[in-house]
């Protein structure tokens, strides 16, 4: 992976639909120096690739689970000349990804969580609900969708993923609607699941739509992303160098909770955790550099509204040598994806509170 002289500015450019949020203090807290290698675990539409490729002549691993993100990369591929690679991948995955590139350790990891505005904007992906389009939701092209769940979820599993990962507060009364519903046709579109829920959760003028907990709650079970989240912040512990950084950005309170707790369990010293009493952590994995999170400025929420939500944690890898596991108790206690499919509506057996 050569470097062409000017190839830094020649990536500076380029026209992408998604805005990248908080991206000049993402990069920032990355560090980014030249001959450094850097994971962008989710690549989306390269915004965040393409800053850190124009900071300094570094490589850049780009990881995205959806087809279509890493198809929409190859031009800045020819463009970074040799220092790009886009992987197909799962950030949980992100070791291998490197690994496969040559690089048993990098100097930086970025995560920019969630979907981009390409995945929401395309009706066939049934993302959202502005569009009528088919109840998939999977960022990757595999596994059950979002309308095999809403169909074959018990009425008790379907009311724990609303509540919990949408913390809908009328999450029985929808599940009700969906269950009466789903007994007189499948619910297969975007439009129909948005207006079950709308019958039931009543609008206020400036507030959310009232399916959009419902969609957030779908979207992050069926694609597993706390799951991964937590396992991608286990793989970058593990790949990055001391003195590397890490930077994630979130937008949902579940996720930045994970990352602070994470974070807050690794930058411990001395002494066992809350969640892993039983380890004797010598010393700790991470410093944090963010005490607070980062947050976007009135200017940059007014160009990019998707920027109101956002929260920027950062660490540095320190040298301390890793602890075995993953810690427990950062993720909610739901059952997984398979077991919700496995057991289906007919079952009756109680929630087995699994995990993690
Ligand atoms: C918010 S967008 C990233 C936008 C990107 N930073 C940019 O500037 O264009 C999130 C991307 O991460 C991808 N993604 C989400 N979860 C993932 C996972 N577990 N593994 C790999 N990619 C993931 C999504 O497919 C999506 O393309």
């Amino acid at each position: 992976m050569t470097a062409s002289s000017d190839s830094a500015s020649a990536v500076a450019g380029g026209l992408a639909r998604h805005i990248p949020v908080l991206v000049r203090p993402a990069v920032d807290f990355l560090a980014v120096r030249a001959g450094g290698v850097y994971v962008d675990a989710t690549f989306g539409a390269g915004g965040y690739s393409r800053a850190i490729l124009a900071a300094a002549e570094c490589t850049v691993i780009g990881i995205d689970r959806d087809p279509s993100a890493i198809a929409g990369g190859s031009e800045l591929v020819q463009a970074a000349g040799g220092r790009l690679v886009l992987l197909e991948q799962q950030f949980s995955d992100l070791q291998d990804a490197a690994t496969r590139c040559g690089h048993d350790a990098v100097d930086g990891v970025i995560f920019d969580l969630g979907v981009s505005s390409m995945q929401l904007d395309q009706a066939e992906r049934g993302f959202s609900f502005r569009h009528d389009g088919p109840l998939d939701m999977r960022m990757g092209g595999s596994g059950p969708t979002a309308a095999d769940v809403v169909a074959q979820a018990s009425e008790r599993d379907l009311a724990a993923i609303l509540a919990t990962l949408g913390e809908e507060r009328h999450a029985r009364a929808i599940v009700r609607a969906i269950n009466r519903a789903r007994g007189d046709a499948p619910i297969e579109g975007t439009r129909a699941l948005a207006e079950i829920v709308a019958v039931v959760v009543r609008g206020r003028p400036g507030a959310i739509h009232p399916a959009t907990r419902t969609f957030q709650a779908l979207r992050i079970f069926v694609n597993d992303e706390l799951g991964e989240l937590l396992a991608g912040l286990v793989a970058a512990e593990r790949l990055l160098k001391p003195g590397g950084r890490l930077v994630v950005v979130a937008f949902h309170s579940l996720e930045d909770r994970i990352v602070k707790s994470f974070l807050a369990e690794r930058s411990r010293r001395g002494g066992g955790s809350r969640h892993r009493p039983e380890i004797e952590q010598a010393q700790p994995t991470f410093d944090v550099l963010t005490r607070r999170p980062i947050v976007a400025d009135d200017a940059e929420v007014a160009v990019n509204p998707r920027a109101r939500s956002a929260k920027l944690r950062a660490a540095e890898r320190t040298a301390g040598s890793l602890v075995d596991g993953v810690p427990s108790g950062l993720l909610p206690r739901l059952p997984s994806l398979a077991e919700v499919m496995g057991r289906g509506r007919s079952q009756s057996s109680p929630t087995a509170r699994r995990r993690r």
